[in-house]
């Protein structure tokens, strides 16, 4: 596989001192904080991930606070951001390195590994921004930058490419800028080398340098992998409602949102009758709505419904809409029937 000129390095990293962005994270730069927002990054756009790292670090500010956190107040502060193994990862990991690393993230490859949720990505970038080691991350920004640079037509989802391009990025990495390297990559891609038909190559300090956009080829990079079909599901979902307080209720430890709480649902449509024959009580449709997940696609229709006795199902528990904002973890798939839950509607 090709890799970088020291050249096309050079212009990179003389673009990203004029160019980068001021972050958060990028202040006061510290391995629990690189780690943290590196794991919020995965799979969150920069500008929602930014006000969640920044109460997260009011809410746990050294990675001993989190550690000592209960695993509903780390689901709490990760509420809304999606793929919460994210945060009891993060949760399991920093008890973890309390317990065998004095509470220090370590600066090596073999040990970072072992801790939950850090795959070789996550090391490169805690790695190389906050201990200055030359080791790289391939995401997917790197990968498109790096398949238009030299116009290659690998397989982005497979592992072993990702490796080969960690090795040949690895000895081109410049002593004391690892971390100016492996962001100016990330930098790139965001900024300028820019997904599907939308590159800004008039803007990039590599358009000279570049192979695709020397074949005027820059779209066909990265060459895309079939992606398979979502599955549909159809749920009726309850906004349940009792002396002032709405029903919530656990999912089950394994699968989709496993251990987060829900409003109550079933799977399929119900009619108003439907919903009559399982809630004694005043019901109301509400507006259909959709949510779409990585590999499933959720559409949902909804009731709410005014009891008229608490049901006798001990899997509900009944929450004010004080407790359900502050204290409940209730996944942003719900946020379309959250909203009704309040005193107000
Ligand atoms: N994407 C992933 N990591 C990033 C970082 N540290 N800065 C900006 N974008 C990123």
């Amino acid at each position: 596989m090709k890799t970088l000129s020291e050249k096309q390095i050079s212009l990179l990293l003389g673009w990203y001192a004029d160019n980068k962005r001021t972050l958060p994270w990028r202040e006061e730069v510290t391995p629990y904080r690189v780690w943290v927002s590196e794991i919020m990054l995965q799979q969150t756009r920069v500008e929602a991930a930014r006000d969640y790292f920044s109460r997260w670090m009011a809410r746990f500010p050294t990675l001993l606070d989190l550690a000592r956190a209960s695993e509903e107040e780390v689901l709490k502060a990760w509420e809304g951001l999606g793929y919460y193994s994210r945060a009891r990862n993060l949760h399991k990991a920093a008890k973890l390195v309390v317990e065998r690393f004095h509470g220090e993230l370590p600066a090596d490859k073999e040990a970072l590994r072992t801790l939950p949720g850090i795959g070789a990505y996550t090391v490169g970038a805690i790695l190389s921004i906050a201990f200055g080691i030359a080791e790289p991350a391939v995401d997917g920004n790197v990968l498109r930058v790096y398949s238009r640079l030299t116009a290659e037509a690998f397989d982005q989802s497979r592992d072993d490419v990702r490796r080969e391009i960690a090795d040949g990025l690895r000895p081109l990495m410049p002593a004391g800028k690892t971390s100016d390297f492996t962001q100016s990559l990330f930098e790139l891609g965001a900024l300028l080398c820019l997904p599907n038909a939308l590159p800004r190559c008039d803007l990039c300090p590599l358009k000279d340098t570049c192979e695709a956009h020397r074949l005027s080829a820059e779209t066909d990079y990265p060459v895309r992998t079939a992606k398979a079909e979502k599955r549909r599901e159809k749920l009726t979902v309850f906004v349940l409602s009792w002396e002032g307080k709405f029903a919530l209720r656990k999912r089950g430890d394994k699968g989709l949102l496993a251990g987060l709480w829900e409003l109550p649902n079933v799977g399929g449509y119900l009619s108003g009758e439907d919903v009559r024959a399982l809630y004694a009580g005043t019901v109301t449709p509400l507006p259909a709505a959709s949510h779409v997940f990585t590999h499933i696609v959720w559409e949902m229709t909804g009731y709410k419904v005014a009891l008229d006795h608490r049901p006798d199902d001990p899997t509900l528990v009944f929450v004010t809409p004080e407790e359900l904002k502050e204290a409940y973890p209730l996944p942003s798939a719900f946020r379309a029937y959250k909203k009704h839950c309040s005193a107000l509607r």
